[in-house]
């Protein structure tokens, strides 16, 4: 297939939040037709037909991928919260069950989409320190690589074989909010304005990235082009070190200083104040595709400061999107 056949329709299951609706957005100013497929409506209004699901069992919902050219996944309750049982649980059983039903759902098309792209985590490498992972290193060891593979597994076994299946292993993302979250860039720019984005435990502690821009791209380049299939890290290509990193966000946001956190605070402020996983800041890993440069794709952000430029520091002043982001508007 090549673009001159646009407008064709791409289902997005588990589209209504943060990396969907930028994809949605995407897709559109593309020329695509977006289905966002989900359990609730996305909170914001959008160039897309939204279609729901219960992300477990087979309903009229299934209509919505009959003829239509590509599936993109991204379902997954959110790992930015304490791993307790039930959300360990929550955190498996939502992207195995929806990648199950999705398969199922294929097997009663009778046509099916020609491309299927799977969502996975770069964190299905584990936390390994002073190593820089690719698509061949081994798996990890710990919760989030388990994730990791029961998810990939899941699509193995939904996926038909007929269906063209690319898996994207994928970073932090650095995005806007569009109405529907902004990740974890906004939770981290709103701490460093504080004055609390300095560095962390050691602070060589590894953060892989990717812009929005860049990930769009490059699921859009996935759905065009035939040859690409399998597993792909989604990361760009210039990882850094959470101290690096911070120091990167408070010299785009102007501010002078971060005060640094011990081991011990972190773990606290995790838990009490943020709710969340501490383990999310105290580890990391570096991870760079081997295969993506063969597969010709081209970053547009491969620097983090340049990424974080044009995530935060418009010409019209720091809260206002980019020039870059506005002129991505533009069809
Ligand atoms: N953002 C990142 O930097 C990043 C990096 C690597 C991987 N990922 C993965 O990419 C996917 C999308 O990320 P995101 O940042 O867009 O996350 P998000 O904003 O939390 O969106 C998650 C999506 O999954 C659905 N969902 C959440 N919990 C669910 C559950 N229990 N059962 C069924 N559906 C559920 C949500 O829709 P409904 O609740 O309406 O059904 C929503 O559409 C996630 O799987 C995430 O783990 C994200």
């Amino acid at each position: 297939m090549n673009s001159s056949d646009c407008p064709q329709r791409v289902v997005i299951a588990g589209g209504s939040g943060f990396l969907g609706v930028s994809l949605a957005h995407h897709l559109s100013r593309a020329g695509w037709s977006v289905i966002l497929l989900s359990r609730h409506v996305p909170r914001c209004n959008g160039p897309w037909d939204h279609v729901s699901w219960d992300a477990r069992t087979t309903g009229d919902w299934v209509q919505a991928l009959e003829g239509a050219y590509g599936l993109v996944n991204l379902v997954g309750r959110s790992v930015d919260c304490i791993k307790t049982p039930d959300h360990q649980d929550e955190i498996v059983r939502s992207r195995v069950e929806a990648t199950r039903v999705l398969g199922m759902a294929l097997r009663n098309l009778k046509n099916p989409p020609a491309v299927w792209l799977q969502m996975s985590t770069a964190h299905i490498y584990g936390d390994p320190p002073d190593v820089v992972c690719t698509e061949e290193s081994p798996i990890g060891v710990g919760f989030a690589p388990t994730v990791g593979v029961r998810w990939e597994s899941e699509f193995e076994q939904a996926r038909l074989p007929g269906i063209r299946g690319v898996i994207f292993r994928t970073s932090f993302v650095l995005g806007h909010d569009q109405g529907a979250g902004g990740g974890a860039l906004t939770r981290l720019t709103k701490l460093a304005r504080r004055g609390l984005g300095g560095t962390i435990h050691t602070g060589r502690q590894e953060i892989s990235w990717i812009h929005e821009t860049d990930w769009n791209c490059l699921f859009e380049q996935a759905l065009k082009d035939i040859s690409m299939q399998g597993i792909y890290l989604a990361t760009a290509p210039h990882p850094v070190s959470q101290t690096n990193f911070m120091s990167t966000l408070r010299k785009v946001l102007r501010v002078p200083f971060g005060l640094p956190a011990t081991e011990t605070m972190v773990r606290f402020g995790a838990r009490f104040l943020l709710r969340t996983d501490p383990e999310l800041a105290l580890y990391g890993r570096y991870a760079v595709s081997s295969r993506l440069s063969q597969a010709g794709f081209t970053f547009r952000f491969p620097v983090l400061e340049e990424a974080l430029r044009d995530l935060l520091q418009p010409a019209g002043g720091p809260d206002s999107p980019s020039t870059g982001f506005l002129q991505g508007m533009k069809p």
